[in-house]
């Protein structure tokens, strides 16, 4: 059965898609988190740099993949040259994963919404916000059922097609949510003593500079842009020949990069103005204890909470969606299944990990699993730390080294800029730039921070 191919319907909606993809919780709470922790604009700058230097180059090599083959990231591998298969394997593990976790988190925002929505009553405790949230995870069947709500909203979008469903989706939630955003951040600077906030995100101490800002500022990148796990080899596939695709890259880092700079001055003056310098914590814990009390700490805080979390759902609904659609790409394009069989038969074991990695959090069952930690050996760890961190600190550097080595030895950067030329001709000096560092300088960093994330078991 030969089915002919999705394209976007137009240039604006790929970006918006791609960009949809890229912002996502990544953007809106692990940026203001790591800003917080690595030293303010210090990490800023580092981060913008290392976007412009090697992010925004590997996502060029990873849509030329897609666009020049026009197939799901495994086919795309297999294509080009077939022995390389398995890289393009480990994108489509990597996102499998990433999916099962992101959906229960997008169950959390979807029930914070519903939290906001109906008045914000987050009980009497010691410790509100914390227990509040403690207990939630902790019930074995709730978080469960937000998660399924959530991926049955992705299923939805997935399953309506690429320019009817992702596309239109992402014209319509990108545009809002950088408008709440706006809101947001309006809101932030104006509170009396956002100044001492706005100081910390904007001056550069020097001794900020360290490796640890620059391996925090890489993992973020990596994540962020969603590089090194074949999205963009997915939504490349998607992109007509005549459309540019080194400027609609230019596009998605910009937006990306954009959205995480706004979101650290939407919430970290609020922050300082309520909990101080040390209320910037990292994961989790930090949308959905510490903002809450940030929140219910200023006047208007609670309108300031449903906006957020609004926000939050439209980044995450839109990131997940572009993970299910590779995954459906991949599935109905090799096994010729219809998109609704395609989904059916991901959702199954995805949701089957969900609750693996929900109930690893709850009371009644913790469920561990063994993790290779090079400075402990072995330990047993909650099943969804080890999930966390199998993509992030293992997969992901992985899938973009394997990416960057695959685009600058074996298939070429010839060939690379072949594609990328289809649609214009680049300067000499831009396009040898390009291959050099595909070529020699991000495999270098990514193997750095492989090193430096597994070797000292960082989160
Ligand atoms: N880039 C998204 C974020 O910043 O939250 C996360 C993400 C999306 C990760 C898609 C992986 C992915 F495949």
């Amino acid at each position: 059965m030969h089915q002919k191919r999705s394209q976007w319907a137009s240039n604006v909606g790929f970006i918006l898609a791609a960009a949809g993809s890229a912002v996502g919780l990544g953007n809106i709470w692990k940026f203001p988190g790591k800003v917080g922790a690595y030293g303010g604009g210090a990490f800023i700058l580092c981060y913008i740099i290392i976007v412009a230097l090697i992010g925004f180059p590997v996502m060029v090599a990873e849509l030329s993949i897609g666009r020049r083959t026009q197939k799901n990231v495994i086919g795309a591998f297999r294509q080009l040259d077939k022995r390389f298969t398995f890289v393009g394997g480990i994108g489509v593990l990597t996102l499998f994963v990433i999916m099962s976790y992101y959906s229960i988190v997008g169950g959390w925002v979807m029930k914070y919404i519903w939290v906001y929505a109906s008045g914000a009553h987050f009980g009497a405790a010691v410790n509100p916000y914390q227990t509040y949230f403690a207990d939630f995870i902790a019930k074995p069947v709730e978080p469960l059922l937000w998660g399924a709500a959530f991926l049955l909203l992705c299923i939805y979008v997935v399953v309506k097609g690429v320019s009817s469903g992702i596309e239109r989706v992402s014209k319509v939630l990108m545009p809002a949510l950088f408008l709440l955003l706006l809101a947001c951040v309006i809101r932030a600077v104006t509170l009396p003593g956002a100044k001492e906030g706005l100081a910390f995100m904007l001056t550069i101490r020097p001794e900020s500079f360290n490796g640890n800002t620059l391996v925090g500022a890489l993992g973020q990148a990596f994540f962020s842009l969603s590089v090194g796990m074949g999205i963009m080899v997915t939504y490349g596939s998607y992109v007509p020949k005549d459309d540019h695709l080194v400027k609609s890259a230019v596009s998605i880092c910009a937006l990306d990069t954009m959205v995480a700079i706004l979101a650290a001055f939407a919430i970290i003056p609020v922050v300082f103005v309520t909990l101080g310098a040390e209320g910037l914590g990292m994961g989790g814990g930090f949308a959905f204890m510490a903002l809450p009390e940030v929140f219910a700490g200023f006047p208007g805080g609670k309108l300031f909470g449903l906006v957020f979390f609004i926000l939050l759902f439209f980044a995450a609904l839109t990131s997940a969606i572009s993970i299910l659609e590779s995954c459906v790409a991949f599935i109905s394009e090799e096994f010729h299944f219809s998109r609704l069989k395609s989904t059916i038969v991901l959702s199954v074991p995805m949701t089957v990990l969900s609750a693996g990695y929900s109930l690893s959090q709850s009371d009644a069952r913790g469920i561990k699993l063994p993790w290779l930690d090079f400075s402990q050996g072995f330990t047993m760890l909650p099943m969804n730390a080890v999930m966390e961190k199998f993509t992030d600190n293992l997969m992901i550097p992985l899938g973009a080294l394997a990416f960057c080595l695959f685009a600058g030895w074996v298939w070429g950067t010839k060939n690379a800029v072949e594609e990328i030329e289809s649609e214009g001709r680049y300067p000499m000096v831009m396009k040898r730039t390009w291959s050099f560092i595909v070529r020699f300088l991000a495999p270098l960093v990514i193997a750095v921070i492989l090193y430096f994330t597994l070797g000292r078991g960082e989160g």
